[in-house]
């Protein structure tokens, strides 16, 4: 790929990028790109050792090169999921069940294709040849090939109830993230959050009603259903981050991110444990959907629940411990027939590419309401 010196460089690398994926949406061939920034809530950095200073507009306002190394660093992680994510759902189209679902997952690839957009705007217009050559690099990447920065941005997309599940689970990870950041002391990308949380919120919605109709559909069963919640909830929690996280307390203490919904803390947060805060905060959340989602299962059926926090997990304490959906510890090979039954296994998956190619097998938007 070659050398990008300005961000029109940047926007012909992109474009060789969706080449490259095999990127092809119809409906939105004349989409026009654009970074957008919003409105900030504070024109103060909000907390850390920063409180009460003007929020830096320019890179070269942040006091320390370390600082602004972190804070190019967040920016590549949220840009690397963005880009990441369009490259796992890019075979969707192939088996659409509707044609208002074809409309909701290319606007949801654009929108992610947008989001990647914007980091990248952040990333080329502030931080100099660093920049830049991060910039390129977003889209040198490949889900494919494993080198997507975090895990779950690496885990295959396989049919539509993997797409439900992850944009009901994985796209709420980047909700929480998204909160987070646009508290940011570095206003432009504070400025950056309100609009991609905006259009964050049809992504999560369409994931919420697309498990519901799921259900509704009663073509998958619902312990079927429950494999797949555990496959992508577990991958979601990884994405907090390590456990007594010493770069979660610099992010919070340089003011560069802060906790989910900062505003409404009224304590000082325990900082060397920010990143169990926001998994928790996420596990809950993630519990009550579960219920309501539950709440369509047929009489009987035992409702859908969020695995254990220290299930299959790949990132902090609990990283390649061999525990139950329920959190108890089991021996190597208890584990290993465990994963098997409470993970969709070859079978199942090919059960559902199947049913991928029949119709019917998920209700159509109409019979659910949005909850
Ligand atoms: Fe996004
Ligand atoms: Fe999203």
């Amino acid at each position: 790929m070659k050398k990008i010196a300005t961000f029109d460089d940047w926007i012909d690398a992109f474009r060789a990028w969706q080449q490259d994926i095999g990127l092809r949406l119809p409906k939105y061939a004349d989409y026009e790109f654009e970074a957008k920034y919003g409105d900030i809530r504070l024109a103060e950095i909000e907390y850390g050792d920063f409180r009460g200073q003007k929020k830096w507009e320019r890179v070269t306002q942040i006091p320390q090169q370390q600082i602004r190394d972190a804070l190019c660093n967040l920016i590549v992680y949220q840009g690397d999921t963005e880009f990441a994510s369009v490259e796992q759902q890019r075979h969707l189209l192939e088996t659409s069940p509707s044609d208002y679902d074809t409309d909701s997952v290319c606007r949801i690839m654009v929108e992610e294709m947008r989001h990647g957009w914007q980091m990248c705007h952040l990333l080329v217009s502030h931080f100099g040849e660093t920049g830049k050559i991060e910039a390129r690099k977003l889209l040198e990447r490949r889900s494919w090939q494993n080198n997507r920065l975090l895990g779950s941005f690496n885990v295959d997309v396989d049919n539509w109830v993997d797409f439900f599940t992850y944009t009901e689970f994985v796209d709420r990870d980047g909700k929480f993230q998204l909160n987070m950041l646009s508290t940011s002391g570095f206003a432009p990308l504070a400025r950056s959050m309100g609009p991609m949380l905006r259009e964050e919120g049809f992504h999560l919605g369409t994931g919420h009603m697309g498990l519901q109709r799921i259900v509704k559909g009663g073509r998958v069963p619902p312990a079927l259903l429950q494999k797949y919640v555990n496959k992508w909830l577990s991958t979601a929690y990884d994405l907090f981050g390590k456990d007594s996280s010493s770069s979660a307390e610099w992010f919070y203490v340089w003011g560069l991110k802060g906790r989910y919904d900062e505003a409404k803390h009224t304590q000082e947060p325990d900082k060397a444990h920010l990143n169990e805060l926001s998994r928790e905060m996420y596990r809950e959340e993630a519990v009550k959907l579960l219920a309501s989602i539950s709440k369509l299962l047929p009489e009987g059926e035992a409702p859908l629940t969020a695995p254990d926090m220290k299930f299959h997990r790949s990132i902090g304490e609990f990283a390649g411990g061999t525990y139950s959906v329920t959190g108890e510890k089991l021996s190597p090979e208890e584990y290993e027939s465990h994963i098997e039954r409470v993970l969709p296994n070859e079978s199942e998956k090919a059960f559902v590419r199947d049913l991928m190619k029949e119709t019917g097998w998920i209700a159509p938007r109409t019979d659910v309401t949005v909850s």
